[in-house]
């Protein structure tokens, strides 16, 4: 059995036929074709489908779209302004806060609806937020501290995020085109959003001949 539902999702409204059954997850992938929103458990435990309604995160693996007309939904395909990443999603790729990406999508959207509610959360906030959000990769520091550098910038009014040629992510020059300056990468690791507002920090240095590798850009 098939129902009609009209889902506004991004800020475009669709109006579907789908089976009952099918949950959010499984419409925006399929019907609406934004996979971002990746599958993982299925069970509510993992994060990894973590959409937001009306600015509030929901797992859409439990979610029935029938339930959300009328609702705004926001999906990782939303997060960017045009080819101007989000702040968060600037800071995750700079510091290495993501590396499969599996888990990066419902971690982004969370800490996005952490940051409207509280602009700048202390680590044990950004921690409980994403407390739901599981990652095998990171080990969860990088993701921390790319959440605070997210917050650091979007309270310093007027900070927006390069633009992001073609196909990619940002070249070092875009990188360099803000108006903001990235932090000198100390040996042992990223520094935290702290030290970044701590004065005194620089570009990292650009390897010859293109962009930084991650390894450069992170202090890994
Ligand atoms: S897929 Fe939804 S919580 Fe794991
Ligand atoms: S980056 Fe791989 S699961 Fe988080």
């Amino acid at each position: 059995m098939k129902s009609r539902l009209s889902l506004t999702v991004n800020g475009e409204t669709h109006d579907l036929l789908v089976p009952v059954h099918k949950t959010l997850l499984e419409v925006v992938r399929e019907d609406l074709g934004l996979t971002g929103t990746k599958h993982g458990c299925e069970l509510g435990e993992c994060g990894t489908c973590t959409v937001l309604v009306d600015g509030e995160p929901v797992l859409s693996c439990l979610a029935l779209p029938a339930d959300l007309g009328g609702r705004e939904i926001v999906t990782v395909e939303g997060l960017a302004d045009g080819s101007r990443l989000h702040p968060l999603q600037q800071a995750f790729a700079e510091l290495g806060a993501a590396q499969c990406g599996y888990c990066t999508p419902g971690i982004l959207l969370t800490a996005k609806a952490l940051l409207a509610e509280h602009p700048s959360p202390t680590r044990q906030e950004v921690k409980e937020a994403l407390a739901g959000n599981l990652c095998r990769c990171t080990g969860y520091t990088k993701i921390l501290d790319a959440v605070e550098l997210a917050a650091l910038r979007m309270g310093q009014g007027g900070w927006t995020s390069p633009t992001v040629g073609r196909g990619g992510a940002p070249t070092a020059n875009q990188m360099g085109q803000g108006g903001w300056t990235s932090p000198t990468v100390g040996r042992g690791g990223a520094p935290t959003a702290n030290q970044m507002g701590q004065g005194g920090w620089t570009s990292p240095t650009v390897g010859r001949g293109g962009a930084p590798t991650a390894n450069q850009g992170t202090g890994a």
